[in-house]
């Protein structure tokens, strides 16, 4: 069954009830680091699970179910790892997703208690008993989830925009800097500051002395709902995978410090997953705001029109969407060229 349509059947919801059993499994694996013990070669479930200080029989079990997926391939008593799981779930492969793995399982932690959520509105707390991690490793998760999910947009979004004119970017909530860098990587004259929490910014000094990108992005530590961007300073702004993390309010005020960071004539990025009018389609971008509900005090996926009202409140003009693949959907609007800068206000 594809989770991104609409169940038809009654076989359809019993596969999206038994399709944690999947994830489950592949995240075990992950998690215990069943795929790293393999990417040196193959090896018996016995041998595997003294390697990785399991039972024999969970072990077995476990790997049983994941050559039954395809991930692992399994002769006489020997398993190894399937090109599909040595190319995306062993964490020392170029093109690892297991950092999105553990992500994923984390948040699903939360979910299992979605209707407590529903009945008070407020998040599910993420309390390391409930997690069964530290909020550290919970936090490097996270920002490394989305540096595992953004190699391909990256590359796509900086492809799609008009950069002829853009020298300097502020990456909103720039986690791991992913954005950045490909936009960098198209054009190398461009600088960049990641604008981030001080648990996060941590983070993105790592990946951007390990990536390279020392010359030419900063960071800038703190709390958008709080401090300024100042004012006139660059030419594009990016805020991906930022808006479904506030409420309305929290995003019209961001909206509008983005303006006043732009030059005139300078554009803001919006990347995220939207919504249609009736809030129901696409059904991966109504479902993440289901996520939203778990995870964030006033988060949710918004509608195009909400978002375009956000833009042309703050100010925006030349306003249009465009979808990019793996659910994009792109938001960008102009400062008006002629606008005198205003002045930056404190909150
Ligand atoms: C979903 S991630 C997106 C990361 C990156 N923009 C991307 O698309 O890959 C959200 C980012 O926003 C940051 N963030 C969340 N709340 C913030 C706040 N109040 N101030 C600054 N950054 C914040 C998080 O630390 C995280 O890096």
């Amino acid at each position: 069954m594809d989770c991104r349509t609409s169940l038809k059947t009654g076989a359809d919801i019993t596969s999206a009830m038994r399709a944690h059993r999947v994830a489950d499994a592949i995240s075990a694996g992950v998690e215990l680091g069943v795929f790293d013990a393999l990417a040196s070669g193959g090896m018996s479930a016995a041998q595997t699970a003294r390697k990785i200080k399991c039972s024999a029989r969970g072990c077995e079990i476990l790997m049983n179910a994941l050559a039954a997926v395809g991930l692992l391939r399994k002769k006489a008593d020997e398993f190894s790892l399937t090109p599909l799981a040595k190319k995306h779930l062993a964490s020392g492969s170029p093109e690892t997703m297991a950092r999105m793995i553990s992500h994923s399982t984390n948040t699903r932690r939360t979910w299992i208690d979605l209707q407590d959520a529903v009945k008070t509105g407020r998040p599910i707390p993420k309390t390391p008993e409930r997690m069964k991690k530290s909020r550290e490793r919970q936090q490097d998760d996270f920002i490394l989830a989305m540096r595992d999910m953004s190699r391909g947009p990256a590359v796509d979004l900086a492809a799609a925009l008009d950069l002829s004119s853009v020298e300097n970017v502020l990456d909103v909530g720039g986690g791991p800097g992913s954005f950045l860098f490909a936009m960098i990587r198209r054009k190398p004259s461009i600088r960049g500051v990641i604008f981030d929490l001080p648990q996060t910014i941590s983070i993105a000094d790592r990946v951007i002395t390990q990536e390279g990108f020392s010359g030419s992005v900063g960071t800038m530590t703190g709390d958008y709902n709080i401090d300024d961007f100042g004012d006139g300073l660059f030419d594009l702004v990016l805020m991906s995978s930022i808006i479904h993390i506030n409420s309305p309010a929290q995003n019209r005020k961001l909206i509008k410090k983005g303006f006043r960071a732009l030059r005139p004539g300078g554009s803001l990025v919006v990347r995220d997953f939207m919504l249609d009018d009736t809030k129901t389609a696409p059904v991966d971008s109504a479902l993440f705001s289901v996520n939203m509900l778990v995870n964030t005090e006033g988060g949710a996926s918004y509608s195009k029109s909400e978002i375009r009202t956000w833009f042309e409140g703050a100010g925006f003009e030349r306003v249009r969407y465009f979808e990019l693949p793996q659910h994009a959907d792109i938001c960008v609007g102009f400062r008006p060229a002629g606008r005198k800068t205003g002045k930056t206000k404190k909150k």
